[in-house]
């Protein structure tokens, strides 16, 4: 099983620790993890030029293209996002916005999503924030669910983390990695009928 992680913090903190716990677990099943640094990335938002609803892909020639590779062959998609005003990072939004050419490929296109995928993938969500409130992870939910809808990966599994507020409070708190490195193990064996979304 081939699996993409998108990190979209801006900084190496509490998401990241918690994707690579995740990544433990799913290698020790045999799976094969990647993951991209959205900040790393050189890219910009979508545009809105709608070039894609003519041909389905993106004409912006930037960092995007290689995510967009990898995401194209993928059986599961991993975006792992702080909360950040109630709702995904800048980083991970502009991502999302980018995804604009799978939209076109689907609903306008009315064509296959992903070709070169075998079949329907699965999505996880991990986040964290600082205070303990459910709605924070209600809008990741619904804005990562909806994009991972639209790449054709069915959303399984949401891990959300509050009380983390230093970048290194995932690192220290074993009980949070225990359950990303499980629900990469799970990930990994197929067991997708125990995740919960
Ligand atoms: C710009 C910004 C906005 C944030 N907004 C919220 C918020 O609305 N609610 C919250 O509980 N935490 C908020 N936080 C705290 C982060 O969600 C929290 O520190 C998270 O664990 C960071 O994950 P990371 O280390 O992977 O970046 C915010 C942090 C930043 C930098």
């Amino acid at each position: 099983m081939r699996i993409l992680g998108i990190l979209g913090s801006p900084r190496i903190g509490n998401t990241e620790a918690l994707f690579e716990a995740f990544a433990d677990g799913a290698h020790a099943h045999g799976a094969s993890v990647e993951s991209v640094r959205l900040k790393d990335v050189r890219f910009v938002p979508c545009k809105a030029c709608e070039a894609c609803f003519k041909t389905g892909d993106c004409v912006v020639e930037d960092g995007f293209k290689q995510i967009a590779a990898a995401i194209d062959e993928v059986d599961a998609l991993v975006i792992a996002t702080p909360i950040h005003f109630g709702g995904p990072s800048a980083l991970a939004t502009a991502f999302f916005s980018r995804c604009q050419q799978y939209y076109a490929r689907k609903y306008v296109l009315k064509r296959s999503v992903r070709p070169k995928a075998s079949g329907r993938g699965i999505g996880i969500v991990i986040t964290t924030s600082a205070l303990d409130n459910p709605d924070f992870t209600e809008c990741v939910k619904r804005i990562a669910g909806y994009v991972l809808n639209t790449l054709d990966f069915e959303p399984r599994a949401l891990l959300w983390i509050p009380d983390m507020d230093a970048p290194d409070d995932a690192m220290h708190n074993p009980e949070a990695l225990k359950k990303a490195f499980e629900l990469g193990a799970k990930v990994a064996q197929r067991r997708w009928d125990e995740l919960k979304w």
